[in-house]
């Protein structure tokens, strides 16, 4: 309200600021604090247990501060010859008012005398006392220490020379009486009788000679009754406050209120204006009747235990009310608040801790003075500064019952909870049509949220946090206009995939404090928020979250805040690369050691736009480990800001606990400890690596031949040999495969081939000749040596020299073990001590299988007749 907020205390002088200017003023500047603000010198002189007013005030003091102190009088011409605006001597001893003793204060503005002894004896205040006060705009006097006194009514007289006065706070007499001296204050527009008040009565004369009052608060009395004509006169009233004064009752507080015909009427509270435990409080058609005349925008009626309203109420309630306050009420019928369809013009409903209990909160403060109780909620968000001063116009209410009554399966909420579940399908639930706002958290609401829908409405606000709303099915359709929805503390545990189907513009979510993990951790495909595109704010806290789907939030590219604190996450997994928004996630609470490097990247990301992000990591140790200092090292870099990082604790490998205040260190450390990890563990790999090629070259060594022969032999079994000669017994072309140096031809050639294939006709496989022209050597090698019954070895030292000779030998012996046939026939043609022959072959020979040349005409032949034999043996 316009004038609530300029209200004026012109010359508040706040607490020194020394800095601004020092300066020579021995006497007093030594004990006091004094300091100048703009034309402002501040002398403050609280707190010093001061006995006495001093009374070296310098001339130029504009505010002097002397509260908190031990004052007990305020003598005569003390502050003559000052030129003070602000004086302040709250909350000392005073006891009472000399004629002189505010003498000299002729330029002041705003005189403190709060709590102090002064109570309302004429005596206190002798006829004159304020007489220089001419400037005097605000004045309190409330809350002094001892009882107001024996007095009947004010010292109106006194009080009279206060022509300039606009604010008053004074204690409440038992029976509230402002004298004729009153109707010199013609400029008194508040009235705030919030302090020590005792006030019961309130006569219909008690204010009238205060007919310019705009504010009056009769807060936090004892009243018991108000006369029906005592605010007939107050034809600028804009708002009263009568809450707290809990022996009065609706009907009591209404009755004055119809006599009230200030057009400028805006704000009326009356909250708690029942008993603290009263029972079944019903607001009654006639007494919202008593204020439906009132161009009221905003009706404060918390603390009032209603249980029900007439039926009528709602249509009654003045057209012009834009703000609602129920708060702390108990309705019977849950939800029906929402049903106020007949209050066309509310923007916002306030109706949160509805149910609490009065014991032992809000009971004591509603035992005490009211105004220790701190206002529930804050200012409704879409009310406009016009909304407030302006006559409040709505469309004619007729033109909208007929808007109401076209479709009879509009109805309210309360009226669609009692139907049976398959019916409320077919209604659609009408809330008030200008309502933007409603909150009611705290309110023990427990119903599972069905499948439902909303007529169309402006709703953008809705708060049901703190209720026991467990189950989320949906979807709830008609919130296209809803843009900030809170769920938070339902101990809901089940949501469906399509809940949030017909909220789509919403761009603030709350759903922190549920049991919603199992649902989450099972949405791979980010179908809950699939249809939350313009999401920027989402709270998931306090789920006991352990680990959510790379997906689950790929619908939210526009998402800057997200908060994950409090759960129980291991890991890191979501996804977030979609989001170029994203400056802030809460982390802090949870059991993350590390983050990936898929997040430190988009960290990165972030900054390199100009987006820096934030995280905050505070509760969970993190890793000091070898394994984590490239985590370390990106904090350090700063691209990705960390909330309170010197407060993050690490453990190293050992489970010490090191503080990361000094990152620079922790890093460093960890750096010269893992790079001897580093060599270790380098060293170890390359020899390692070594061993196993050692190992590997070994058994290809030692297994050479095996593979070889297997090679060639599979090999073969593609390329068909194609032998040069006829056929010969059995299945093999040759008879003999003979496998000898070049060096020693010439033997093969005149002796071999004349004495076996000539005149024994035997096939032989003489390399040189039957070899075929084109095929890899060692192809042709096992080739001859499978293709022949025997392989002949020429052995001489020119053979054990030559690589090709070892290699048929090899070919052959791997030929006798892998088809178990005698094959290799070995021709000792020269003598060659044991130890130069190969191993395999003096194995060979101690097995006899060979026969020995000789030059010996006799022994010539019979070698040719044992090779013969040799060869035709199996
Ligand atoms: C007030 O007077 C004192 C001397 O008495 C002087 O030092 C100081 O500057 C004056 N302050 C102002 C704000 O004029
Ligand atoms: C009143 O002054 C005394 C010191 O004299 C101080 O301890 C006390 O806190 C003050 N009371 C209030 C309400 O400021
Ligand atoms: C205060 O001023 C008045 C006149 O203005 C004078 O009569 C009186 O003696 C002064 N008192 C002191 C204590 O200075
Ligand atoms: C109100 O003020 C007038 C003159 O301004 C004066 O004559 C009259 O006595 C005052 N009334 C009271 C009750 O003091
Ligand atoms: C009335 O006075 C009380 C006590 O000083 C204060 O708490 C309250 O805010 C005042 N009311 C208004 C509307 O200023
Ligand atoms: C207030 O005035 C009305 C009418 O003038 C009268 O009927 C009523 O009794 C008065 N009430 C009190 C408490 O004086
Ligand atoms: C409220 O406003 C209407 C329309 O401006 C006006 O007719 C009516 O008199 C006002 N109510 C009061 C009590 O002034
Ligand atoms: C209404 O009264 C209650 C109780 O005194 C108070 O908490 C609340 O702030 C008041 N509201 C307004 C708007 O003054
Ligand atoms: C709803 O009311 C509660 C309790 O007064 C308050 O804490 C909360 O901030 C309100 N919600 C909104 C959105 O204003
Ligand atoms: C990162 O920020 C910290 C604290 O704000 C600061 O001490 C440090 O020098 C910064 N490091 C870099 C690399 O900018």
């Amino acid at each position: 309200m316009a004038l609530l907020r300029r209200i004026l205390y012109l010359a508040v002088c706040e607490v020194i600021v020394f800095d601004v200017a020092l300066f020579q003023e021995p006497l007093l500047c030594n004990k006091c604090n004094c300091a100048v603000k703009g034309v402002e010198f501040i002398v403050d002189c609280s707190e010093l247990s001061l006995k006495q007013i001093p009374s070296n005030i310098p001339e130029n003091t504009t505010c002097l501060i002397l509260k908190d102190n031990l004052i007990e009088n305020i003598p005569a011409y003390i502050f003559n010859g000052t030129n003070l605006w602000y004086l302040d001597i709250s909350n000392n001893s005073i006891k009472n008012l000399q004629t002189f003793s505010l003498h000299g204060l002729d330029t002041l503005i705003s005189l403190d005398l709060h709590s102090n002894n002064i109570n309302m004896e004429p005596s206190n205040y002798p006829i004159g006392v304020f007489q220089t006060l001419v400037k005097l705009q605000n004045l309190d006097i409330s809350t002094n220490k001892v009882n107001v006194g024996s007095a009947l009514s004010y010292p109106s007289n006194s009080f009279s020379d206060l022509t300039s006065l606009q604010t008053l706070k004074i204690d409440g007499l038992p029976t509230i009486q402002m004298g004729s001296g009153f109707s010199n204050l013609t400029k008194l527009i508040f009235l705030n009788f919030t302090g020590h008040c005792i006030t019961t009565t309130i006569r219909n004369d008690s204010f009238i000679n205060v007919p310019g009052l705009e504010i009056l608060v009769l807060s936090g009395c004892r009243i018991r009754s108000i006369a029906s004509f005592a605010f007939t006169m107050l034809y600028k009233l804009q708002f009263l406050d009568i809450s707290f004064n809990q022996k009065l009752g609706f009907d009591a507080a209404t009755l004055p209120l119809f006599n009230l015909n200030s057009a400028a009427f805006r704000i009326l509270n009356v909250s708690a204006i029942v008993e603290t435990f009263a029972v079944g409080v019903v607001v009654t058609g006639p007494q919202i009747l008593r204020i439906t005349h009132l161009n009221i925008t905003e009706l404060y009626m918390d603390h009032n235990r209603i249980e029900s309203f007439d039926m009528i109420v709602p249509s009654m309630v003045p057209p012009t009310v834009k703000v609602l306050s129920m708060v702390d009420n108990r309705p019977t019928f849950g939800w029906y608040l929402l049903s106020f369809k007949g209050i066309r013009g509310i923007i916002c409903l306030y109706a949160s801790h509805q149910y609490t209990s009065h014991v032992p909160r809000i009971g004591s403060q509603i035992t005490n003075h009211g105004h220790q109780t701190s206002s529930l909620h804050g200012k409704c968000p879409y009310l406009t500064d016009d909304d407030n001063t302006k006559n409040a116009q709505t469309e004619s209410p007729k033109q909208n019952e007929g808007k109401s009554h076209e479709n009879f399966n509009h109805i309210s909420l309360f009226y669609w909870l009692s139907k049976r579940e398959e019916d409320r399908a077919n209604f659609v639930i009408t809330l008030p049509e200008n309502i933007q706002y409603i909150n009611i958290s705290h309110s023990k609401l427990g119903y599972p949220i069905p499948r439902m829908k909303f007529a169309e409405n402006k709703l953008k606000t809705l708060d049901l946090s703190t209720n026991i709303l467990n189950k989320w099915h949906g979807p709830v359709l008609g919130g296209e206009n809803l843009e900030w929805l809170s769920l938070t503390n339902n101990y809901c545990d089940e949501i469906y995939f399509d809940f949030f189907r017909g909220m789509t513009n919403l761009h603030t979510l709350h759903i922190g404090s549920n049991f919603l993990a199992f649902d989450f951790e099972v949405d791979v495909n980010g179908s809950i928020f699939q249809p939350l595109g313009k999401l920027n704010t989402l709270d998931i806290s306090d789920n006991k979250i352990t680990v959510l789907p790379r997906k689950f939030l790929k619908a939210q590219t526009k998402l800057k805040h997200l908060d994950l604190s409090n759960n129980k996450m291991k890991k890191w997994t979501l996804d977030v690369d979609n989001m170029h928004d994203l400056e802030f996630i809460d982390l802090s609470n949870n059991s993350l050691s590390t983050l990936p490097s898929s997040l430190r990247w988009f960290g990165d990301k972030q900054h390199g736009r100009g987006n820096d992000l934030t995280i905050n990591m505070l509760g969970q140790t993190l890793q000091c480990t070898c394994e984590n200092i490239r985590f370390l090292k990106w904090m350090k870099t700063n691209t990705t800001q960390f909330v309170r990082r010197n407060e993050y604790m690490c453990e190293d490998i050992h489970g010490k606990r090191i503080s990361l205040d000094n990152l620079e260190q922790v890093v460093l450390n960890l750096e010269k400890q893992c790079t001897s990890w580093t060599v270790m563990v380098v060293v170890l790999t390359n020899s390692l690596l070594v061993l196993l090629i050692v190992a590997v070259v070994g058994l290809l060594y030692r297994f050479r031949w095996k593979l070889r022969y297997f090679y060639y032999l599979t090999r073969s079994k593609y390329r068909r040999y194609m032998a040069v000669s006829g056929s010969v017994e059995n299945s093999f072309e040759f008879n003999a495969f003979v496998s000898y140096a070049d060096e020693d031809r010439q033997i093969v050639v005149t002796d071999m081939i004349e004495k076996l294939e000539r005149q024994h006709g035997m096939q032989l496989c003489i390399h040189h000749r039957d070899f075929l022209v084109g095929e890899v050597i060692a192809a042709n090698i096992t080739n001859a040596v499978r293709n022949s019954k025997k392989t002949l070895i020429l052995l001489t030292k020119n053979f054990l020299k030559s690589y090709w000779c070892i290699y048929e030998l090899n070919m052959a012996l791997m030929e006798s073990i892998s088809t178990g046939r005698n094959v290799v026939i070995v021709i000792i043609y020269e003598h060659i001590p044991v130890k130069d022959l190969p191993h395999e072959l003096v194995q060979l020979m101690r097995n006899d299988s060979y026969v020995e040349y000789t030059d010996d005409p006799e022994g010539n032949i019979v070698f040719w007749e044992s090779l013969t034999k040799a060869i035709k043996a199996d």
